[in-house]
């Protein structure tokens, strides 16, 4: 695996240099045409890099947002991915509200996923069997290798047609909408950022064990493709050698 890595003492150092990242591609996108995209992703994690991204000084009037996943909840909810970026980055980055596509949660789920499918298609102009090409996808990883709202053994993991859909998470009784493989692999760029002990055994397996998406679902787009990027503090990167 190609993929590379990189490890810091503490997650707010791993946070901080995950953000001169993103800012780093996002400028190069944005010398090149008038308008970048940058996918979120949700959980705890992200939070410090939200906060730090939050006054990198990018020009966010350029930059257009959308979510690797959402819990189907309203966005006020205080599981709702929306709202944790909303709090800590678009709020006070002042991101237009017309550059924020978020998964409208409180819709039922298949209409959430049919609408921001239908949003992604409408930003892109893409043909009805094209994939969108995200500038840069931020992702996470839970202790189970799951990313976005992939998690090991959804049949959908299987899908590379289908730009989003909803998924029942049964060990969480949740629905959810998530990006599909098809959409993450399309990324001109991924990163991700893992923090803690808990991830550990997890990070050691997606880049460790052989390729089985459906096992390890972080592996998507991080065992093949080029241009992957991990941000790992010490912790989560302790059983790497
Ligand atoms: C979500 C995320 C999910 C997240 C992992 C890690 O909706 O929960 O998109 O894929 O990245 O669950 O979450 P933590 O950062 O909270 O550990």
């Amino acid at each position: 695996m190609s993929v590379r890595w990189h490890k810091f003492p503490d997650p707010a150092a791993a946070a901080e240099a995950c953000c001169r990242h993103i800012v780093a591609i996002l400028e190069e996108a944005l010398s090149g045409k008038d308008l970048a995209t940058l996918v979120l992703s949700g959980g705890a994690t992200p939070k410090l890099l939200f906060r730090r991204l939050a006054t990198s000084g990018l020009p966010w009037k350029r930059i257009h947002l959308f979510w690797a996943d959402e819990r189907c909840v309203p966005p006020a909810d205080p599981q709702s991915n929306y709202r944790v970026a909303q709090e800590d980055l678009i709020a006070p980055a002042g991101v237009p509200h017309s550059n924020v596509h978020r998964i409208r949660g409180e819709l039922m789920p298949d209409h959430a996923a049919r609408n921001y499918v239908d949003e992604i298609r409408d930003f892109f102009d893409l043909q009805h069997d094209e994939m969108p090409h995200f500038d840069i996808v931020q992702r996470g990883m839970g202790a189970d290798a799951h990313t976005a709202s992939l998690f090991p053994g959804e049949p959908l993991l299987e899908n590379r047609d289908t730009i989003a859909a909803a998924v029942y998470i049964e060990k969480l009784k949740q629905w959810r909408v998530t990006l599909l493989p098809g959409s993450l692999m399309a990324a001109k760029h991924t990163v991700f950022l893992v923090t803690g002990a808990g991830k550990a055994e997890a990070v050691r397996n997606v880049f460790q064990a052989p390729y089985d998406a459906l096992e390890y679902p972080a592996q998507i787009a991080s065992h093949h493709s080029r241009r992957v990027a991990w941000f790992l503090d010490d912790a989560a990167a302790s059983l790497m050698d």
